[in-house]
């Protein structure tokens, strides 16, 4: 009885030491992969995110207003390009602006997603007060930030 519960906690510590032993070997053989690139990765450049989601056809910012200042607001159209504007600030995020520091872009661009992310909240649940103020707080962000990083 006391012969196998020794026995018990030898194999019990053999257990629980071996796996510690082997996973600090394979840290240190471990060597972090170099990051890819945004080129590799085909992310979009700032100044292509900035016609994507702010001018040209696509303005999902813009297509957002003009939806909301309907009576008949099409609140799926508005979803989708604030979803889109969301994906827009995720990109910003992973590029690096020509100027200005990374700290403040990535305040700029997780204030960007943040809004967007409740505009999206709010086009779902159909709360057009709301929608409308989180889209005039992404509008607002467009001189702030370019003071800063264009
Ligand atoms: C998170 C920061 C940020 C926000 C928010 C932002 N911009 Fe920009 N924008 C930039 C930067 C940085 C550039 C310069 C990109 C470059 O040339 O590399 C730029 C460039 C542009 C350009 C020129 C793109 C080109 O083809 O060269 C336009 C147009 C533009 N922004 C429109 C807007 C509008 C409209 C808004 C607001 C709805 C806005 N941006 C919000 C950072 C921002």
């Amino acid at each position: 009885m006391k012969a196998s519960l020794i026995a018990g906690g030898l194999v019990l510590s053999l257990l629980l030491v071996v796996p510690e032993l082997t996973a600090r070997d394979e840290q240190d053989k471990y060597e972090p992969l170099p990051r890819p690139t945004n080129a590799q990765l085909n992310i979009p450049t700032i100044a292509q995110i900035m016609q994507e989601a702010h001018r040209c056809r696509t303005n999902y910012i813009g297509q957002v207003r003009t939806q909301l200042g309907k009576s008949d607001t099409d609140w799926s159209e508005v979803e989708k390009k604030s979803n889109d504007l969301v994906r827009m600030g995720q990109l910003l995020w992973l590029n690096n602006p020509k100027k200005g520091g990374r700290d403040s872009w990535e305040m700029f661009t997780s204030v960007y997603v943040a809004n967007a992310s409740l505009l999206a909240d709010a086009a779902q649940k159909k709360d057009k007060p709301l929608a409308l103020q989180y889209q005039k707080n992404l509008s607002g962000m467009c001189i702030n930030c370019h003071k800063a990083h264009k």
